[in-house]
């Protein structure tokens, strides 16, 4: 599958170290060309022997290591990454290379590359957290470093929180995907939404709906796979985010709208599969409402239209895409929702039907394409349909 292509690996001092033994011969089971460097401090944690026999190359540590080559071994070795994978990635190196130094193997090859990196980073949670760390962070990601985010969890310190290495598989898959993939969507930035809002009546109580942020997710993946740069807003769900986009948290409809119509600014596509409260409690409660023999009567308001707020500030050249949850008349429905919302593509999806819509891994849906064409799609893997979906959006 990676034959042909060679992955530079950057191991630093985390001690999440010896997971770098597994991405390597995960990489090489692909039939990747591997080559390692280590900073010092990782070879105090795994030792070099272990990466230098998985690889199958020479391991790199030293800028001055005898014998001198006329290659210069950090110029080679950068020109010959197809990608550049710094995992684990310590707050030191992202902070060391956010800084533009360059004083050793690692951080001089990777101020040479013209590679796509990624950085998957492990180290304590605080540490993660520490607000130097994410601007650093913040700061490569500004200028397209891709990051594999870590897992939260127990940490090796015995803490418990972000901060841990994101599994090797996820890794590999990331950069393997990345290899593999035709990258048709490579420079365009891609706006998701997923998950239900939860719209609160107390400090205990709230409106919600069924939404698991299944289809979401898989459309956030869909496009880290083409290679956009994504940003996710989410609801909250219970499952991971895919690996390789922004995620940003929010709560209510009213959340989501704000961070939507920001983040839509320099958005090429946006695709809107939350299933967003239409109605929010008029008042929310300080307190918890205490019960009494009389009937509680609950009034609402309205909610932003997040997608029609959308689609009065679109910009030319960019293609909003609606989801449709529907019960009933869902071919009629979904149109009438895509002339109001006046969006380029509409999918519906009857989420009455058996091993489809909320929660399933499975969806069966209708694609509604501005001009008037249809598709009408089996029941399959939100997966699968993410992957028509974007191939029908790379046609607008
Ligand atoms: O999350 P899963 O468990 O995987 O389930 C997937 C799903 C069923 C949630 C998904 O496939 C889906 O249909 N998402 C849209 C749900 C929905 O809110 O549909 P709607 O028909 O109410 O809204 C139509 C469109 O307007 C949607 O794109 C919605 O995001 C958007 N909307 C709705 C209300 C609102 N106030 N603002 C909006 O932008």
């Amino acid at each position: 599958m990676l034959k042909g292509k060679t992955v530079v690996i950057g191991v630093s001092g985390s001690i999440a170290a010896y997971k770098a033994a597994e991405i390597i011969s995960l990489l090489k089971k692909l039939n990747a060309e591997v080559k390692v460097i280590m900073t010092k401090s990782s070879t105090r944690l795994i030792g070099e022997c272990t990466l230098q026999t998985l690889s199958n190359n020479p391991v790199y540590t030293d800028m001055f290591s005898e014998p001198f080559r006329w290659e210069i071994d950090h110029i080679s070795l950068a020109k010959s990454a197809d990608v550049f994978l710094i995992a684990p990635a310590s707050a030191n190196i992202i902070g060391k290379i956010a800084s533009g130094i360059a004083d050793d193997m690692l951080t001089t090859t990777v101020m040479a590359t013209e590679a796509k990196i990624f950085i998957a980073p492990a180290m304590n949670s605080k540490m993660y957290l520490n607000p130097i760390v994410q601007k650093n962070m913040e700061f490569l990601k500004s200028i397209d470093y891709k990051f594999i985010e870590p897992g939260s969890g127990i940490l090796a310190c015995g803490d418990e929180g972000i901060g841990k290495l994101a599994s090797p598989q996820d890794i590999v898959d990331v950069v393997a995907g990345y290899l593999t993939s035709k990258q048709t969507l490579k420079g365009k930035k891609v706006l998701l939404t997923a998950g239900p809002t939860i719209e609160s009546i107390d400090p205990v109580r709230y409106i919600t709906n069924h939404s698991s942020g299944k289809m979401g997710y898989a459309m956030a993946r869909e496009a880290v796979s083409r290679g956009a740069d994504v940003t996710l807003v989410s609801g909250p769900v219970d499952i991971d985010p895919p690996k390789g986009c922004n995620v940003i948290r929010v709560k209510s409809a009213v959340e989501m709208n704000e961070i939507v119509l920001r983040e839509s600014e320099d958005s090429n596509i946006i695709v809107k599969s939350a299933a967003v409260s239409d109605y929010r409690p008029k008042i929310t409660h300080d307190q918890k409402i205490k019960k009494s023999n009389d009937d509680f009567v609950l009034e609402l308001e309205r909610n932003p239209d997040i997608l029609k707020n959308l689609s009065k500030i679109k910009k030319s050249g960019q293609v909003l895409v609606g989801f449709a949850a529907e019960t009933e008349n869902l071919i009629a429905n979904a149109k009438s929702k895509m002339e109001e919302k006046q969006l380029d593509m509409i999918v519906a999806n009857d989420v009455s039907l058996k091993h489809s819509g909320f929660k399933s891994d499975k969806n069966k849906a209708v694609i509604l394409i501005r001009g008037g064409e249809k598709k009408e799609l089996e029941l399959m893997t939100k997966q699968e349909l993410s992957r028509i979906v974007f191939d029908e959006i790379e046609k607008l």
